[in-house]
């Protein structure tokens, strides 16, 4: 059977964070092997692992050998996205991290989505006819209406960009678009997993409220460790469903 058939089990899944803090708690709870590279040349890491029936592979983006930080960004999720897919072939992609989210749309810290509606980016501005909309990307996120409904999420617009803040104008487009979570890594992961024909799911938990006066940054950083062991928690139920032997059919309800 084909390897997306909609009976076909979901052998592999590959989930790809872009900062080490975000992902090593659930790679901790799943007993993951340390990590190695993913690729020559790339400091991009890989732990894997079996959880059921299905092998894991948990992916960071890697730390940068000159800043000594983690490479976030979209075009670091953009190549590691692209290495992982030619080396592992998933049938299941996720996208897990934290994300800037809206009090307008009823978020606080902690509150968790999955991407639904479709992929943007927020700040690729290209006034010209065509490249405008290629800037803004638009890529209508999968939905698994039975993960959505086993993990109790919200769906929503999800919008990338390269920046932790916001511009007045990117504010206005948040509201006009709807976007329940803002990151800095989704639209490109998308971009690869939709070129390549690989299911994607994206789960973004909130550090940060964008239409709050505090600083990204301060909210960031004090929240990170709280909203990672609730995003951990979503996580891990997925993962240890998908590992009891689902299908396509079964993700999709
Ligand atoms: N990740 C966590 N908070 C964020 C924000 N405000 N913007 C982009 N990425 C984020």
């Amino acid at each position: 059977m084909p390897e997306h058939e909609p009976e076909a089990r979901i052998k592999q899944i590959a989930i790809v964070y872009a900062m080490e803090a975000e992902g090593t708690p659930l790679a901790e709870r799943l007993t993951l092997n340390d990590a190695v590279e993913l690729h020559q040349g790339l400091p991009a890491r890989v732990r894997g692992g079996r959880v059921g029936e299905t092998e894991v592979f948990l992916v960071f983006n890697g730390r940068d050998p000159v800043h000594g930080v983690d490479r976030i960004g979209l075009e670091h999720a953009a190549v590691t996205t692209w290495a992982l897919l030619e080396k592992i072939k998933p049938q299941f992609l996720v996208n897990a991290g934290t994300c800037g989210g809206f009090l307008s749309r009823g978020a606080s810290i902690g509150t968790t989505y999955l991407a639904g509606g479709d992929y943007l980016i927020h700040d690729h501005r290209i006034p010209l006819p065509g490249f405008d909309a290629l800037g803004v990307s638009r890529i209508p996120a999968g939905r698994y209406p039975a993960i959505e409904e086993r993990l109790g999420l919200s769906t929503g617009p999800v919008s990338s960009g390269s920046s932790l803040d916001a511009t007045e104008g990117e504010r206005r487009f948040f509201e006009k678009e709807g976007v329940v979570a803002k990151d800095m890594e989704a639209a490109a992961i998308a971009r690869v997993a939709d070129d390549l024909q690989i299911p994607l799911l994206t789960m973004k938990a909130v550090t940060d409220l964008v239409d709050h006066p505090e600083p990204a940054q301060d909210a960031f950083l004090r929240n990170l460790r709280s909203t990672t062991s609730q995003l951990t928690d979503h996580m891990e139920r997925l993962v240890r469903w998908i590992g009891e032997g689902v299908t396509h059919a079964d993700l999709s309800g």
